[in-house]
């Protein structure tokens, strides 16, 4: 797995990682799903540059010019709820992608430490030689991404995949790369050291999907 970690000194990047940080204002959720989607469009700025890319006639009113456009066949998949922001910011700048919706929830059985993910909806076009983008804010564990890779076998192979997170935990980046394929690009803005007793990314920034979509 290739990692492409974006945060930097002096970059745009570290203002919305801080907002939606920020206990003072990331409650905020309009403005919370906003800097996620800005973070989105970062990623998809800097993925842009690995995709490939033909050369095309264009007419303009006073001329011909050529110009650079995407030909992977791009399917956008995002995990639901907390991922919809993300998508959204995403599908900013890659607006005639094919788009895929998957749900991941985390079943306690017994205890807050214990969980397993259930993955019930899915809905996708045909992935086989596409480039798969799998949008997913918060990298904790990794389990939700390993059973969502497990379930979109059977919508057949991508030639590639792009995972596009926003604040990842070090274990669970370790656990993504010895599950998933080689040929994976991880797209992450922050990664933070570790995770607390329930499988929340700490310092991180709580609970995304209730951030986003207003559970107080
Ligand atoms: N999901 C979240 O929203 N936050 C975490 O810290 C972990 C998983």
């Amino acid at each position: 797995m290739i990692i492409h970690h974006l945060q930097e000194k002096n970059s745009i990047l570290n203002k919305f990682i801080a907002e939606i940080r920020d206990v003072k204002i990331q409650k905020d959720s309009l403005r919370f799903r906003r800097n996620i989607e800005r973070i989105g469009e970062v990623l998809g700025y800097e993925l842009s540059k690995q995709l490939t890319y033909s050369v095309k006639d264009i007419e303009t009113p006073l001329g011909n010019s050529q110009e650079q456009l995407i030909s992977n066949s791009i399917v956008l998949c995002s995990i639901l709820r907390a991922g919809l922001p993300l998508h959204q910011g995403l599908l900013n700048y890659f607006d005639d992608v094919e788009n895929a919706f998957i749900s991941a929830y985390r079943h306690h059985s017994n205890n807050d430490a214990e969980f397993e993910i259930v993955v019930e909806y899915f809905a996708a076009p045909s992935l086989n030689k596409k480039t798969l983008l799998l949008a997913d804010p918060m990298l904790a564990t990794g389990q939700s991404l390993v059973a969502v890779i497990e379930a979109i076998k059977k919508f057949g192979t991508p030639k590639e995949i792009h995972i596009l997170t926003v604040i990842g935990s070090k274990e669970g980046i370790e656990f993504i790369k010895e599950n998933f394929p080689k040929n994976t690009h991880l797209w992450i803005a922050a990664i933070d050291d570790e995770l607390n007793s329930k499988g929340y990314i700490v310092p991180g920034l709580g609970d995304a999907g209730d951030l986003a979509f207003g559970a107080k």
